[in-house]
C-alpha cells in the first residue's frame, strides 16, 4: 500500500492482472494494513490456517478464489483434473469449522468440471468464485435490512433512547466481503439515524473484537465500547444490553449454532436476563445435513501460543507480541463453541427473520427439505 492507495473497503479482491488474488492480512490490524497477494494454493491455505483471512463467509469466498489459483496453476500440469481434485481437497482442510469453506470449493469445483477445455474451466473457476463474493454481499445486506426491523422495534419500545447491541468477536465486512452478517443491522440501523451503540468483545484468545470490530466500526463513526469478553453477564444484569447479535461460522439447520469460543456463555447470560439472543448468517453457513450441533460440529482447536500470548502496539510504533503465562503452564485453546438452538431467539438470514429450529428454517429454504 502506498499513501495514495484508497483504503480497501473489501478483505478480498481479484488484482489488476486478474491473475493474483489480494487480500488483507487481518493479523496486522488494527496497526497495520497489510496487503497480500495470493499465488499458489499453498499461500491460500496458509491464508486461511494463519488467520490473514477468517470469518465463515471469507473463508468461503477465499476457498472459492483458491480454486481459481488452483486451477491456473494446474494448466500445465499433465494431469489437470487429478491436480485440480487434489488442490480443492487440500484447502477444505485448511480449517475445519467454518462449513462455508467445504461449500465454496465444491461450487467452484463443480463450476470447473462443466466444462471440459481447460481455458474455459479458468474462465468458469473466475466466474463462479465472483459470483460466490457478490451473492454473499447480497446476503449480507439483506441480513441487514430484516435485521434492522428488530433493532427499530427496541428503539420504540425505548422511546427511542440509545439501542445497546453486544456482539461477539468480528462478525463484520472484514469477515464477509460488505456489511458483515451481525453488523448489517448495526450499519443499517446507523445509516437510518438510530441512536446506537455496540459492546465490543472477544478480548480473548484473538482479540477480534478488540482488534478487528472496533476498528471496523470506528471507521464508520459507530458509538462502541470494548469491554472484556467477562463483563457481558454483568451488563446485562444491569440492563445495558438490549439485545445480543453475533455470527456464526456453521450452524446446524436445526438451530445448534457454533461461534467463537465465549459466545455460549453470552446466550446463558442473555437468556438469564431475558435479553433477545439472535444470530445473523447467510445461507452458505447453515450446515444442511447436521442436526445435533453439540455432537457433529467439529470445533477447531488452534496452536496454545494464541493463549499464552498477546501481541499490541508498543509506544515506540512496533508490534510485539509477549508472553503471559507462565514458561511452563500447559494452555488449552478451543477456538470455538456450541450455543444449541434451546437459547437462540432466532437466526437473521437473508431470507427474513425466524426461529431456530428445523421447521422455522426449512420454510425459509423450503428447497433443503
Ligand atoms: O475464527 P474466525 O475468526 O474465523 O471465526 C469467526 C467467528 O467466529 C466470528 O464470530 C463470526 O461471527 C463468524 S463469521 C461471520
Amino acid at each position: 500500500m502506498t499513501e495514495t492507495d484508497p483504503a480497501p473497503t473489501r478483505p478480498i479482491w481479484l488484482a489488476d492482472d486478474k491473475k493474483r488474488v489480494q487480500i488483507i492480512d487481518q493479523r496486522m490490524l488494527p496497526h497495520n494494513l497489510v496487503i497480500v497477494d495470493l499465488t499458489t494454493v499453498d499461500q491460500v491455505i496458509e491464508a486461511i490456517g494463519e488467520m490473514m483471512v477468517r470469518g465463515a463467509p471469507l473463508i468461503g469466498v477465499t476457498g472459492a478464489f483458491g480454486v481459481f489459483i488452483a486451477v491456473q496453476n494446474a494448466l500445465e500440469s499433465g494431469d489437470f483434473e487429478a491436480q485440480v481434485r487434489k488442490e480443492c481437497l487440500r484447502i477444505k482442510e485448511a480449517r475445519p469449522t467454518a462449513v462455508n469453506l467445504a461449500w465454496g470449493v465444491d461450487r467452484v469445483c463443480a463450476a470447473v468440471f462443466s466444462k471440459s477445455n481447460p481455458g474455459d474451466c479458468l474462465a468458469a473457476a473466475l466466474a463462479e468464485a465472483s459470483a460466490i463474493a457478490e451473492e454473499e454481499v447480497d446476503n449480507c445486506r439483506r441480513i441487514g435490512e430484516h435485521g434492522v426491523s428488530l433493532i427499530e422495534a427496541i428503539r420504540r419500545e425505548k422511546g427511542g433512547k440509545t439501542v445497546n447491541v453486544l456482539t461477539h468477536c468480528n462478525a463484520g465486512w472484514l469477515a464477509c466481503v460488505e456489511h458483515g452478517t451481525a453488523t448489517a443491522p448495526i450499519y443499517k440501523a446507523f445509516e437510518k439515524g438510530i441512536d446506537i451503540h455496540v459492546w465490543v468483545d472477544e478480548t480473548r484468545p484473538l482479540n477480534q473484537g478488540a482488534r478487528l470490530t472496533a476498528w471496523e466500526l470506528g471507521q464508520r463513526g459507530v458509538a462502541h465500547t470494548v469491554i472484556t469478553d467477562n463483563a457481558g453477564g454483568h451488563l446485562m444484569q444491569h440492563g445495558m444490553v438490549d439485545i445480543v447479535i453475533v455470527g456464526t461460522d456453521r450452524s446446524t439447520y436445526t438451530g445448534d449454532v457454533a461461534n467463537k469460543i465465549g459466545t455460549y456463555l453470552k446466550a446463558l447470560a442473555a437468556r438469564d436476563n431475558n435479553i433477545p439472543f439472535y444470530v445473523a448468517l447467510p445461507s452458505s453457513t447453515f450446515d444442511w445435513e447436521m442436526t445435533d450441533g453439540l455432537a457433529q460440529i467439529p470445533i477447531e482447536e488452534r496452536n496454545p501460543d494464541e493463549v499464552r500470548c498477546v501481541e499490541g502496539l508498543c509506544p515506540d510504533g512496533r508490534v510485539e507480541k509477549v508472553r503471559i503465562v507462565p514458561e511452563k503452564s500447559r494452555a488449552a485453546n478451543y477456538a470455538f463453541d456450541v450455543t444449541p438452538a434451546r437459547l437462540v431467539t432466532g437466526f437473521i438470514t437473508e431470507r427474513g427473520v425466524c426461529g431456530a429450529n428445523r421447521d422455522q428454517v426449512l420454510a425459509l429454504f423450503p428447497e433443503k427439505r
